[in-house]
């Protein structure tokens, strides 16, 4: 892989895993330039970047060491690919609103290059509404992610916001640059997760229960597998029906995977999934899905789920996840 990776790194814990990171592109025979926040400096020093990467660490947009060029315009047209990682919610704010003011958020403006974003943080933070209309906006502005896993967090909570282990990355990496497609490249995937609940007046809504495991994991499984996703979780029904109308038409060749728990009243709003792919968990709705999982229970709660006849266990959301959407690209190939 000979290609120019400029890795921009931002104050987050995981600061320590950009640094295997940049060892792991090296060894896969790319050459990488490294940029830091100036609390990115605070977590390592820029020291064992400069090491891992044998080339000068940036972090300073006003100390131009070559006159001939202005550094932060050279590194953009320098590099063939600009990886975010670890990207910090403030990072992640900045770029949305197109704010330049340090190295990395004003080389990320001037760039033409793909650049992949890499979530890390809190998992409430991750969680938080004003976060998840950034990621919108800059999912909507074009840029890629490598969403953060599941797991122990440094913060001592368990959930979504590790960063990607380098390995993974690299591998992503390489697979962009040998022109390997992803099975799920050009497409979008519309996923309803957790529960959809419908007001009963003002203050109040009935709502179901549901975790959104299975949802969030089909999700990640999605993006890992190249597609643009679209999320619509915890809504209010009747937004989500509206919203999922509008992108039937925005995206007519989307697959639905409708995977939230909506309540079972007569007041329910049926998700019509006529003129869409949709595969369904054992819901009423308008139209016939091209596949309609079953499970016992509520699909978060059940142990197991039935895929045509086949029972495959829930209980692990991302090998769930990963066996279905194996399952849905066979169909489709087909
Ligand atoms: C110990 C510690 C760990 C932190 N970890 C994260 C993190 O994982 N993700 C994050 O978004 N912010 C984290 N922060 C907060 C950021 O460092 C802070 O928002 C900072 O302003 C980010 O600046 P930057 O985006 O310019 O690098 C952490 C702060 C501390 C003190």
């Amino acid at each position: 892989m000979n290609k120019n990776i400029l890795l921009c790194v931002s104050g987050g814990i995981a600061v320590y895993k950009a640094v295997a990171l940049v060892s792991k592109l090296s060894q896969a025979g790319a050459n990488v330039k490294v940029i830091m926040t100036a609390s990115a400096r605070q977590f390592v020093n820029p020291l064992s970047f400069q090491v891992m990467s044998k080339n000068d660490v940036y972090f300073d947009t006003f100390d131009e060491k070559d006159s001939s060029v202005i550094a932060h315009i050279d590194l953009a047209d320098w590099a063939d690919l600009i990886l975010v990682a670890p990207a910090t919610a403030n990072i992640i704010g900045k770029m949305a609103n197109g704010i330049a003011d340090d190295m990395i958020t004003t080389t990320l403006l001037a760039t033409t290059a793909p650049v992949w974003i890499a979530p890390a943080m809190n998992v409430h933070m991750y969680d938080h509404p004003a976060v998840k209309r950034n990621l919108d906006r800059l999912s909507a502005d074009g840029y890629k992610f490598i969403e953060p896993s599941e797991g122990f967090l440094a913060c001592g909570y368990v959930g979504k916001g590790r960063l990607e282990e380098p390995e993974k990355i690299t591998a992503l990496v390489q697979d962009f640059f040998s022109g390997k497609t992803t099975p799920l490249t050009d497409k979008t995937v519309i996923v309803t997760a957790g529960a959809l609940h419908v007001p009963l007046d003002e203050q109040h809504v009935i709502s179901p229960q549901a975790n959104g495991a299975i949802g969030r994991a089909l999700a990640h499984e999605a993006r890992m597998l190249g597609a643009h996703v679209i999320e619509i979780e915890n809504s209010n029904l009747f937004d989500a029906i509206q919203q999922l109308e509008a992108y039937k038409i925005q995206y007519p060749q989307a697959i639905l995977i409708h995977a939230a728990n909506v309540p079972t009243i007569k007041e329910t709003p049926i998700i019509s999934v006529e003129g869409i792919k949709a595969i369904t968990f054992g819901q009423k709705v308008q139209g016939t899905p091209m596949l309609n999982i079953l499970s016992e229970r509520w699909i978060d709660f059940s142990e197991k789920a039935q895929l045509n006849g086949q029972f495959l266990a829930t209980i692990n959301p991302q090998l769930f996840a990963q066996t279905l959407w194996s399952y849905i690209i066979k169909g489709e190939e087909q």
